[in-house]
């Protein structure tokens, strides 16, 4: 057996399969990095990173996790340059075309996060076919966030409150969580960021405010089977207190 079998033996046995988190929001950064440190193009490293995306949603609806978010695109991302973001754009394209089949046979739900109006409407079409066809899967709900932000969806959902009419008094947390997208995903349990970087950009700002934080330096072409039951053990040793002293648990 190879190091990195024994390890992953390792920690699949010290998986506590009951404790698993039910939502995962990963920021998949360094793509960049990863292909310059190779003398490859940032488009490679982006291409690389897209292969990443299956081994990880495989493995985390075998384990039984249940939501998966992955930032795949910020509001931001569009001050990268234009050919970037032209790929980026195709890379997601051709990602929700190619593994649609997959990802419904393996029992996946697919579902966009963002501001649609604003993307090709290509790619919503192509999202919405996913969605539709997977809808009734029973198994772990990939949760794809493209023109993404948290402070954008916080706006959007106030937007839809007050276009609803809801006077002042009736503004609640509950209200503006039945006003995010797709309001029956809950909130983030574990939020992973790839190569180092110790922010949360923006990422699930209103679902995430009590996420464990978990940051690793591995890139994300790089970050696999492995590094995943890496983030779920260090997630399952915290102590989730949600206000409370430990003695109240
Ligand atoms: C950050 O790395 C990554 C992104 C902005 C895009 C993430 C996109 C993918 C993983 C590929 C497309 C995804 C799917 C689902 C098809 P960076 O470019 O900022 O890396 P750097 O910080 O090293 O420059």
């Amino acid at each position: 057996m190879s190091s990195r079998e024994q390890l992953k033996a390792e920690l699949l046995a010290q998986l506590d399969r009951q404790n698993v988190p039910a939502h995962i929001g990963i920021i998949m950064d360094g793509n960049g990095r990863w292909a310059k440190s190779r003398g490859k193009t940032r488009i490679h490293g982006h291409q690389e990173g897209a292969r990443r995306v299956k081994t990880v949603v495989r493995f985390a609806n075998d384990l039984g996790v249940k939501h998966i978010s992955l930032y795949a695109f910020s509001v931001e991302n569009w001050a990268r340059p234009s050919f970037e973001v032209s790929a980026l754009m195709r890379l997601i394209r051709a990602y929700i075309i190619r593994e649609r089949n997959d990802l419904h046979a393996e029992g996946v739900k697919f579902r966009l996060l963002g501001r649609m109006e604003e993307l090709a409407p290509e790619i919503i079409r192509q999202a919405n076919i996913s969605t539709e066809l997977m809808k009734d899967n029973p198994g772990l709900s990939l949760n794809l966030c493209i023109n993404y932000g948290g402070r954008a969806e916080i706006v959007d959902a106030v937007k839809k409150i007050i276009r609803a009419g809801y006077p002042p008094d009736e503004i609640s947390e509950e209200l503006i969580s039945r006003h995010l997208y797709w309001p029956e995903l809950p909130d983030v349990d574990l939020m992973v960021r790839t190569s180092g970087e110790m922010r949360t950009s923006n990422f699930h700002l209103w679902r995430g405010a009590y996420a464990e934080l978990y940051f690793t330096p591995v890139l994300w072409p790089d970050f696999d089977d492995v590094e995943l039951l890496k983030a779920i053990a260090a997630y399952q040793n915290r102590e989730r207190r949600f206000g409370k002293i430990s003695e109240q648990l």
